[in-house]
């Protein structure tokens, strides 16, 4: 064997090693973010992020900021069909009506840069929000 081939199984050894003591180490780290409880999923980020820009809109329609309204209405549609995406009931379906329809004509309340209706659709959007997680509720005795 030549200097060069056991240099070679050096490395590879030292590889094999440091492979399996990375994969160790992840292990451990996944099992304490398990033990933990409090991931971070997919699903929350989204619904946290729904929340945050449904304080944009509110905040960009509060200041007459009328420019921004279009891209945070989008912003919310995209968030709103994710979660959608992750749901196992049809509540989007069933319910979601009002909710479409309010961001669509906040939209164009928007792009006609029309004040007033831009605070009627937001609160609408804010409504029916509210009334589909109302919904979402146990039921009242
Ligand atoms: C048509 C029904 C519907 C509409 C409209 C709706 N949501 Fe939701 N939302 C849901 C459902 C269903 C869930 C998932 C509940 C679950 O899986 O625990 C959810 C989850 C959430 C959560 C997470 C709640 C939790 O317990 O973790 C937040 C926050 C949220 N939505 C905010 C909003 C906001 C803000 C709006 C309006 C911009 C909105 N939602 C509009 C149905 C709706």
């Amino acid at each position: 064997m030549n200097t060069r081939s056991v240099s070679l199984y050096g490395l590879t050894a030292v590889l094999a090693f440091s492979f399996g003591a990375f994969s160790l180490w992840l292990y451990e780290k996944a099992a304490a973010f398990d033990a933990s409880g409090n991931q971070v999923t997919l699903k929350n980020k989204t619904m946290e992020r729904k929340s945050n820009t449904l304080r944009d809109l509110t905040d960009a329609v509060l200041t007459g900021n009328l420019r921004d309204v279009n891209p945070t209405a989008e912003r919310l549609k995209q968030y709103s069909l994710m979660i959608d995406g992750f749901l196992e009931t049809d509540i989007y379906d069933r319910h979601g009506a009002s909710y479409w329809k309010a961001l669509e004509q906040l939209k164009a309340a928007a792009a006609a840069d029309d004040w007033e209706a831009a605070k009627d659709a937001t609160l609408a959007v804010e409504r029916s929000c509210l009334e589909c997680h109302q919904l979402l509720l146990p039921s009242q005795p």
